[in-house]
């Protein structure tokens, strides 16, 4: 189930959560679920109400006394009856028992299936602010959120089931019928008073919850520097105030429940006491049959059941509902960066990169000012720079991650921000800093450049990015599982993993981001010959801090403080003795000779 797509290929979910489980959970099985309630519906109404109804007619049937064998075969037809019915709604309880066994899962599926894909469609800032481990616990608040709609058919039926009952007691005396429907009422009136604080009481516990579960997930997935820095006391400290306001926010959601049905719980026994005297002085009076009577406590007993159902019932839907509403508002979140209407593929001709006046900030601070810089069709640029000086950021820009705060960025003339962000993304190979791994197998991580890819590309790839001796190596060789964000890996071997995807993918703009930072020399040279090969007519970018890496590179660009301050070659860089060849003599000085 795809979320829907608007006319500019981005994904928009409904505003309201109610529309968004329309279209997205009930609609592609929506005569299951109707089938599935009303049978529901039915169901709890009849078997409800044929128990008080049984119970009288067996009574009766001794109260009126019927000898001989008549008493015996009439017994029996009774017996059948009443049992013959029990059969036919257990079949009626088993059958839509199992038509919850499929919808159940299915919404589930639909809802999930929506949202991750929804949440993939968000920019890169909507992760810079968020946890994944919240996201995750939100999803399962909004599944949860929609089983729960259905228990309003509970709700529904039990309502039935209760003005059935009470009518059929007001058929035998209107008096013990009015006791019912009074604290009926006081019931229905209690429950929507405290809806309100019991809804935010719970939107709260959620929040709190989901923040909590996100900051666990994150204290885990760092357990390296736990274990480093002996952190597991830090993290404990660190995590104590938010279990604490969790702990808090908990009890106090569900004391405001308690306190929705416990009222009305003692109001209840009290009333009971009532109508037994009642009873007990109409049998005086000769105006209620022993049966009746029978009748009467059943209905009793059955009402007060279906009430106290209702009453513990509706504090826990308010509870899920509003846990699901909250969660269902965070993550939809308008995207920030969507293609423009009419959005059309880049047409990429030669591969020219153009940055025309760009400035950019994250917040409050400019990355880059004024930034112009051209890089020809084919040409081999070196980025580099101090650390912190907006290298990545000016690659981030370019693969779009960001839209610039002003100016524009052209690839073959074609302004990025007209261009289908898939088109654009597509065009690009990009070798980020930090590779990130997905926990799955060595394979599948590296054909991510490429689904479709054949076993001889997906090797020819990591051979080209000298992977291919540590894979077979390995144990299951391509289908060796990498772990947790490839934990099981080397810094050097996620870098060449991550290469070798890059290579598979073979897009003509090619990104290099400290491709082979973590790389022995040797390496290094070995992929340098296979970079030079693919680079070979394809613009490509290559920042890094070793500069001997980029000696080779047409030109090399100096960026600092958001300006490009230098540009020319290696050597006449050297020559002009400004910064780019300050950077050089502190590194060959010690152990670089160029
Ligand atoms: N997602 C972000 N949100 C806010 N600020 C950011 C973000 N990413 C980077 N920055 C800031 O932008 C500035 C430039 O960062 P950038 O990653 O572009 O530097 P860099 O030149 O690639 O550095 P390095 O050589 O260390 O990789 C830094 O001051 C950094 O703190
Ligand atoms: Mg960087």
């Amino acid at each position: 189930m795809k979320a829907k797509k608007t006319s500019t290929g981005n994904e928009i979910l409904p505003k309201s959560l109610w529309k968004f489980y329309f279209k997205y959970a009930a609609k592609p099985m929506r005569w299951l679920l109707v089938t599935w309630a009303l049978l529901f519906i039915v169901w709890d109404i009849a078997n409800s109400t044929w128990w008080p109804m049984s119970q009288q007619k067996i009574v009766a049937l001794f109260e009126n006394g019927i000898g001989g064998d008549g008493f015996f075969e009439h017994g029996l037809i009774t017996i059948g009856i009443i049992i013959s019915l029990f059969l036919v709604f257990d079949l009626m309880n088993t059958v839509h028992e199992q038509m919850a066994a499929h919808w159940k899962p299915r919404a589930k599926k639909n809802i999930s299936e929506t949202l991750t894909n929804y949440v993939h469609s968000q920019s890169i800032t909507f992760y810079n602010n968020r946890i994944p481990g919240k996201i995750n616990s939100q999803i399962n608040y909004i599944t949860s959120g929609f089983e729960t709609v259905f228990d309003f058919t509970a709700i529904i039926s039990t309502m039935g089931v209760i003005l059935l009952n009470m009518g059929l007691v007001l058929s035998i005396n209107k008096y013990v019928a009015f006791v019912l429907l009074g604290s009926f009422i006081f019931r229905i009136v209690y429950s929507v008073a405290m809806m309100k604080p019991v809804t935010k009481a719970s939107q709260t516990a959620s929040e709190s919850s989901s923040h909590l579960s996100g900051h666990i997930v994150d204290s885990i997935s760092g357990f390296s520097i736990v274990k480093l820095f002996n952190g597991a006391k830090h993290e404990d400290n660190y995590l104590e105030p938010l279990r604490i306001k969790n702990l808090k926010d908990q009890i106090k959601s569900s004391f405001l429940q308690r306190i929705m049905w416990i009222i009305p719980m003692f109001l209840w026994d009290i009333l009971f006491g009532a109508v037994l005297v009642l009873m007990l002085v109409l049998y005086m009076r000769g105006n209620i049959k022993v049966s009746e009577i029978v009748f009467t406590l059943s209905v009793y007993q059955i009402v007060q059941g279906n009430i106290g159902y209702i009453a513990r019932t509706i504090p826990r839907l308010v509870d899920t509902i509003g846990s699901a509403l909250h969660s269902y508002s965070e993550l939809n979140q308008p995207i920030d960066i969507v293609d423009a209407p009419n959005a059309q593929p880049l047409v990429l001709s030669h591969g020219k990169i153009e940055f025309k006046n760009v400035s950019f900030k994250y917040k409050r601070k400019y990355v880059l000012r004024d930034l112009n810089l051209t890089i020809k069709a084919g040409e081999r640029v070196g980025l580099v720079g101090t650390s912190g000086a907006g290298k990545t950021t000016l690659v981030n820009l370019l693969m779009r991650f960001y839209d610039p705060t002003h100016g524009q960025i052209l690839i073959d003339g074609q302004d990025i921000k007209n261009v289908t962000q898939n088109s654009l993304r597509n065009a690009i190979s990009f070798i980020p800093q930090d590779p990130t791994m997905f926990n799955r197998t060595l394979r599948e991580n590296i054909a991510y450049g490429k689904p479709d890819a054949t076993n001889t590309e997906i090797h020819n790839a990591a051979r080209k990015a000298a992977a291919d001796d540590f894979i077979n190596a390995a144990e299951k060789k391509y289908e060796s599982m990498v772990g947790d964000r490839g934990i099981k890996l080397s810094g050097g071997q996620r870098q060449r993993v991550a290469i070798a995807r890059a290579f598979l993918k073979n897009a003509p703009l090619l990104i290099l981001d400290e491709a082979t930072s973590a790389l022995d020399s040797e390496t290094e040279v070995a992929i340098q010959n296979s970079f030079e090969k693919l680079a070979k007519g394809h613009t490509t970018i290559a920042i890094a801090h070793r500069l001997s890496t980029l000696r080779n590179m047409d030109r090399i660009i100096v960026l600092d403080k958001g300006h490009v301050i230098e540009s020319g070659t290696h050597q006449s860089l050297l020559r002009k003795k400004g910064h780019y060849a300050n950077l050089w003599k502190m590194q060959s000085g010690g152990f670089l000779q160029e």
